[in-house]
């Protein structure tokens, strides 16, 4: 896959990274394999990638796994994230990590990349109406 994608830079070495974190994919149930990378607000980058279990609702996409992972090293701001996959049939993040992204990062654009091409939404355009308490 062309890693080179975008335009921006850091765009660029968050699909690097996101395409790095698929080497830690587990997945034996489904096969698929999805890798993600987050940029925050201090400049970081925290990545994650699907994790499955025999429980299979236990299952963590690689969204909520990388904001999870910069949520837990004390990160509270997100610029842009950027998840890729090798499946054509992934081609946007699930109901699930929308609402987890809602609560922490609703402007937050959101460059989803396989092997057809890319699509870039913001959360809120991806989960609109979308439910938050104050
Ligand atoms: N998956 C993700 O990691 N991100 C998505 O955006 C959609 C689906 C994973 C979860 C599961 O391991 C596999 O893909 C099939 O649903």
């Amino acid at each position: 896959m062309d890693l080179n994608l975008f335009n921006r830079p850091e765009e660029n070495r968050l699909l690097e990274a996101a395409w790095t974190a698929l080497a830690s994919v587990y997945a034996p149930y489904s096969g698929i394999r999805v890798g993600a990378a987050v940029l925050t607000g201090s400049g970081q980058i925290y990545t994650g990638c699907n994790i499955e279990n025999s429980s299979y609702s236990l299952t963590i996409c690689a969204e909520r796994c990388s904001i999870y992972h910069a949520l837990a090293h004390g990160e509270k701001s997100f610029t842009v994230m950027v998840v890729v996959t090798d499946s054509e049939q992934v081609t946007s993040p699930c109901g699930a990590c929308r609402q987890v992204l809602a609560e922490f990062a609703p402007q937050m654009p959101v460059l989803f990349v396989n092997p057809k091409g890319v699509s870039r939404f913001t959360v809120e355009q991806l989960l609109p109406h979308l439910f938050l308490l104050d």
